[in-house]
């Protein structure tokens, strides 16, 4: 039985403000990875891709991944590259109902435009076109990962937060 919800899917599309509302929800523990990452590694995101790279990134986000995943009745905010690495989708998925939150480009810039400088990939002359050329790339990642999809681009936190609830409701292979 699953006992974790896992919240995929690109930067800006709401992972962590959606998980914060769910968690608060359920009355279950909020978990983010980047923040376990920047716990376990002591180093903010950007220094870590500045210092030691983004390969190096992904070694600390498939172990935070790890320990994530052996938690119960959490909501987990992933990282938008997570899903590159099959072995964190694997891992997750034994444990975790996976929730894609999908929004369109415009929103996704709009979202990331304030902070940018806090995530390195994003941190190029034009924007707009690295989002659409990983986003791209990341498609099929995320849609062979999900068990549920959702769009956030029009709906409000606290309606998509209760709408994953009634989906995971309705879900006999989960524990809610
Ligand atoms: C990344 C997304 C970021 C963070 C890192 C890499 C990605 O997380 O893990 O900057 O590869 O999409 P958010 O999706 O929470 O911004």
């Amino acid at each position: 039985m699953k006992t974790n919800i896992a919240l995929i899917g690109f930067m800006g599309t709401g992972k962590s403000a959606i998980g914060r509302a769910l968690a608060e929800k359920l009355g279950w523990r909020f978990v983010e990875i980047d923040q376990l990452i920047e716990e376990m590694s002591g180093k903010t995101i950007p220094e870590i891709f500045q210092q030691n790279g983004e390969i190096a990134f992904r070694e600390l986000e498939i172990k935070a991944t790890k320990k994530a995943a052996q938690g119960k009745r959490q909501v987990i905010a992933c990282g938008g590259g997570m899903v590159l690495n099959k072995i964190n989708v694997d891992r997750l998925r034994e444990t975790s109902r996976m929730v894609y939150l999908r929004a369109s480009l415009r929103k996704i810039l709009e979202r990331t435009s304030k902070d940018r400088n806090e995530r390195p990939l994003l941190d190029v002359p034009d924007p707009a076109q690295r989002i659409q050329a990983l986003l791209d790339f990341r498609k099929p990642f995320y849609e062979r990962a999900a068990d549920i999809m959702i769009n956030t681009s029009r709906l409000s936190i606290d309606r998509i937060a209760d709408l994953i609830i009634n989906r995971l409701k309705e879900d006999e292979g989960f524990n809610l």
